[in-house]
């Protein structure tokens, strides 16, 4: 058990106490809301993405310590193209740094990295950064931390079927062999569980294109703050929540 004595907003002492048989093995977290963090405190938005940053270091660490095994960070959408083209190339350059500065200490605790997305896409510094920590990391056997970059579920789902189809033509697999588990491993998310739960911070409650196949029985958890003040006892809360919850099924 994890005991955890912080004071909640009307100032009583609040014990969560997590259930360490029962936590969830893969988190995913929509980072949102740091467009509107930065707008608050009249800076610019690349200044809400960089608060985003340290929370990403925070949140990382917190999960390890709690025993999570996955945790998956949507970082990039595929249709966060469309925003003014400062933005996304601050963003480009925010995960360069952030792979830069924290890859040696993310393989130090036996991190491993991924990335679910299509790199390809991404200028030819961006994807060096990447392909390298991949590397670096690979055969580390602690968390196991996915950054969803240039991520959309549906492009997912569309890019699986289109390698099922050319392994269908290649004579790799038949029609018949085409399970829900197989289909599974043509996705970015292979030989990753389904998240137990997923959490959205900045008062959305929308799925954004995030996880669409593997998010059929996950449990969601919305919260008023922003991803830049989303802190510890936050991810403690939503843990503690979702043990809680009863997660059914489908069945009685
Ligand atoms: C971060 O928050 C999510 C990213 C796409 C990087 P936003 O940039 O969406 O912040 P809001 O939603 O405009 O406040
Ligand atoms: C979802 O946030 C994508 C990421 C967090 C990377 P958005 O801010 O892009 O989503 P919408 O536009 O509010 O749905
Ligand atoms: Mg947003």
């Amino acid at each position: 058990m994890f005991n955890f004595f912080k004071a909640t907003k009307n100032n009583e002492e609040l014990n969560i106490e997590l259930d360490e048989k029962n936590i969830p093995q893969h988190v995913a977290i929509i980072m949102d809301g740091n467009g509107r963090w930065a707008k608050k405190r009249n800076m610019p938005r690349s200044m809400g993405h960089k608060a985003g940053v340290e929370t990403i270091r925070r949140i990382v660490k917190e999960a390890d310590r709690l025993g999570i095994k996955f945790i998956t960070l949507y970082a990039f959408s595929t249709e966060n193209w469309k925003r003014p083209k400062d933005e996304v190339n601050a963003l480009m350059k925010l995960l360069v740094q952030y792979l830069k500065s924290e890859v040696g200490e993310l393989h130090k605790n036996g991190v491993v990295l991924r990335v679910l997305g299509d790199i390809s896409q991404l200028q030819e510094e961006c994807r060096k950064e990447i392909e390298d920590s991949i590397e670096l990391t690979k055969n580390n056997t602690g968390l196991v931390l996915n950054v969803a970059f240039n991520y959309g579920g549906r492009d997912e789902i569309v890019r699986a079927v289109k390698n099922i189809v050319i392994d269908i033509e290649n004579g790799n697999i038949n029609k018949d062999d085409i399970t829900k588990e197989r289909f599974s491993e043509y996705l970015y998310t292979k030989n990753c569980p389904d998240p137990d739960l997923i959490i959205r911070p900045s008062g959305e409650q929308r799925i954004s294109n995030f996880l669409l196949w593997q998010c059929a029985y996950s449990e969601f958890w919305y919260s008023n703050v922003n991803w830049p003040d989303f802190s510890e006892r936050d991810l403690q809360q939503a843990i503690y929540d979702y043990q809680n919850r009863d997660r059914r099924y489908g069945g009685v």
